[in-house]
């Protein structure tokens, strides 16, 4: 565990360091970490493999662990240990959870099979039992990989080869809830499947998969056998070590909350990252944007076509990820999805062409009956599918949808992680639209086929389980409601009955233009509110797509040793957020905005 005095270490070093850069000791932490990036470098050399979450953590910990320590240092550092253990505590989980979570997945569906029907094993795969009453090794038929590619769907049994073996998963693939992303897999090797979805290949897993064993690959075709399949993520971009890292392989990862609401406009450094696949390496010169569809002429832009035949327009808006805020739906019941914490959002200025514009060029007529516009990504699945995404007409071509093809985040170009060289900034909208290294625009009467678009990424009432979902009875998310989230104090921090008063901040956002007008502040779990004060550009009507920061500075209560301190936001529209997750809970764990709560206790005053 981290002592103060190694925090202090940890604070001396990087003061003396970065002193000579930065104004002074009470820098921003934007330019911390522009600071930092200049040492990144370090970092590189240090580790190629610097995404290994062993080499990653400890620094997360420790610079985590500074930025608290800097912010209320005085009130923290009794209280220093607690916090490092929850900080590590929290780590812990997050790994725990991230490498668990498909084997609990896996465990639950493997439940659900033995009780959908009574287990009948093949013969084949069953131990024979010698005459000495001994079990013995099972004999298994031997099969080309040939007879393997012919079991590719459901209805001739879904096959696959691991190592030298061959399995039937049929009934697993029927049960299982991402089934369809298995059957990439189907009727060829399973480790390229494992070595895109990394989260798939352990131990457990592949021990599982024994009980669907059917038969071993002829000799002639284990020498063919897929030993080393290449790192698809051998080629990610160099991360800052402060991200909280909610899945290595594909990188998802948000900042830590106390320092989101630092900044108006968060640093791209610490902007959250949701990567579904390997981040594409694009030489940006030989990329080229392809429009194509209904009523348009199809045409190829370079990157210098949109940056010089358009004009540059500039937009700040809030990107927020669907599953922001699922770890408190998880606590509510599982759900299948990354434990995102409060983070998987942030504000940004884009900068670009404005579609309506470019599909203007590419000869959009008036009165298009195209219904969809679709996007393709250059980050492609195992079998060769582009991450894809669609938005409606109506919201591409609005003049005041300002919807951009941007190459420009904060006033530098994209990075690798958001999209470099171009995506698309769709404002108001739920980030998995906003599609990332853009490569395709088609105008269309149907929207996207992507599984993104179809089959995730919706809402469901919370009676609806994966026994009994059926995604196209839902519409794919576009807009998004009200939210509001404390950012500090964190959940189980401590205060001090010796402050007299106690700062509660945070952001508040809602989608489709819709601006937030007001945030009321609880410390007694709701009984009574106190209204934040509210920080943000001023945006036109309609338009408001960036979030507002609040904060409240309150006397502490006295004489109470727990606080639950609850914010909710309104909008414009006077939407509100709904006090519990209960209710709203659904299985995928998306659009969870219920009120933001937050427990923390008052330690007793040192005199
Ligand atoms: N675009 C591509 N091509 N591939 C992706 O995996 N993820 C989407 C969206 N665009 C994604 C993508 C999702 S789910 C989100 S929330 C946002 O990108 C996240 O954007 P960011 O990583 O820049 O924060």
């Amino acid at each position: 565990m981290l002592q103060k005095s190694s925090l202090l270490l940890c604070w001396n070093r990087w003061d003396s360091l970065f002193k000579p850069l930065c104004c002074s000791q009470s820098c921003t932490v934007m330019s911390f970490l522009r600071c930092t990036r200049s040492v990144l470098g370090i970092w590189q050399l240090r580790s190629r493999v610097q995404t290994e979450i062993s080499a990653v953590l400890p620094q997360a910990c420790s610079v985590c662990g500074f930025i608290r320590w800097k912010n209320t240092a005085a009130n923290r550092a009794k209280n220093v240990d607690n916090q490092f253990s929850n900080t590590q505590w929290r780590h812990m989980v997050v790994g725990v959870l991230a490498g668990t979570g498909a084997v609990l997945v896996y465990g639950l569906y493997r439940q659900q099979v033995q009780q959908a029907e009574p287990k009948s094993v093949p013969e084949l795969t069953s131990p024979s039992v010698s005459a000495q009453g001994n079990d013995v090794k099972p004999t298994y038929p031997i099969y080309t990989r040939q007879d393997v590619t012919k079991h590719k769907t459901m209805a001739d049994g879904v096959w696959v080869t691991y190592k030298s073996g061959v399995y039937d998963i049929t009934k697993f693939v029927d049960l299982h809830p991402g089934g369809n992303k298995i059957m990439l897999a189907a009727g060829g090797a399973i480790e390229p499947f494992w070595a895109m979805y990394a989260v798939h290949n352990q131990e457990h897993i592949s021990k599982m998969l024994e009980e669907y064993k059917i038969g071993e690959l002829s000799p002639e075709d284990q020498k063919l056998a897929i030993s080393d399949v290449s790192d698809p993520y051998g080629n990610e971009p160099l991360r800052h070590p402060v991200l909280k890292v909610n899945s290595l392989k594909p990188f998802n990862a948000e900042p830590p909350l106390e320092i989101l609401s630092d900044n108006y406009l968060t640093p791209n450094e610490i902007f959250f990252k949701r990567n579904h696949l390997p981040v594409p390496d694009i030489d940006p010169k030989k990329f080229h944007l392809e429009i194509m569809g209904e009523g348009l002429r199809s045409i190829q832009l370079t990157l210098n076509d949109l940056k010089t035949k358009f004009p540059k327009h500039t937009v700040t808006a809030t990107l927020q990820c669907a599953g922001n805020r699922r770890s408190e739906m998880n606590a509510v019941r599982q759900v299948k999805g990354l434990n995102w914490g409060m983070a998987a959002i942030g504000n940004a200025t884009w900068g670009g062409a404005k579609l309506s514009e470019v599909l203007k060029y590419a000869g959009i007529p008036e009165n298009t009956n195209a219904k969809h516009v679709q996007f393709e990504g250059l980050d492609k699945d195992v079998s060769g599918s582009p991450y894809g995404a669609s938005i409606s007409i109506r919201k591409a071509l609005a003049k005041d949808g300002d919807v951009l093809l941007a190459y420009e985040m904060n006033g530098e170009e994209l990075s690798r992680d958001h999209g470099f060289p171009l995506r698309v900034i769709v404002p108001g909208v739920v980030g998995a639209r906003n599609v990332k290294w853009l490569s395709k625009i088609i105008v269309s009467k149907e929207e996207s086929k992507s599984h993104w678009q179809v089959n995730d990424y919706k809402g469901f009432s919370p009676s609806v389980d994966w026994d009994t979902v059926d995604f196209s009875t839902a519409p794919a998310i576009q807009e998004l409601p009200i939210q509001s989230a404390i950012t500090t104090p964190c959940n189980d921090d401590y205060l001090s009955a010796d402050d007299d008063e106690v700062t509660v901040k945070g952001y508040a956002w809602s989608g489709a233009g819709r601006e937030v007008i007001r945030v009321d502040v609880s410390l007694d779990g709701g009984m009574t509110w106190q209204v934040a004060e509210l920080t943000g550009e001023k945006q036109d009507e309609d338009r408001a797509w960036a979030w507002k920061l609040w904060q409240l500075t309150v006397p502490l209560p006295k004489g109470q040793k727990n606080l639950e301190i609850i914010c909710k936001a309104v909008d414009n529209n006077y939407n509100v957020q709904p006090d519990t997750v209960a209710p709203i809970w659904n299985l995928r764990g998306v659009l969870n905005n219920s009120w933001s709560r937050v427990k923390v206790t008052v330690r007793p005053s040192s005199g």
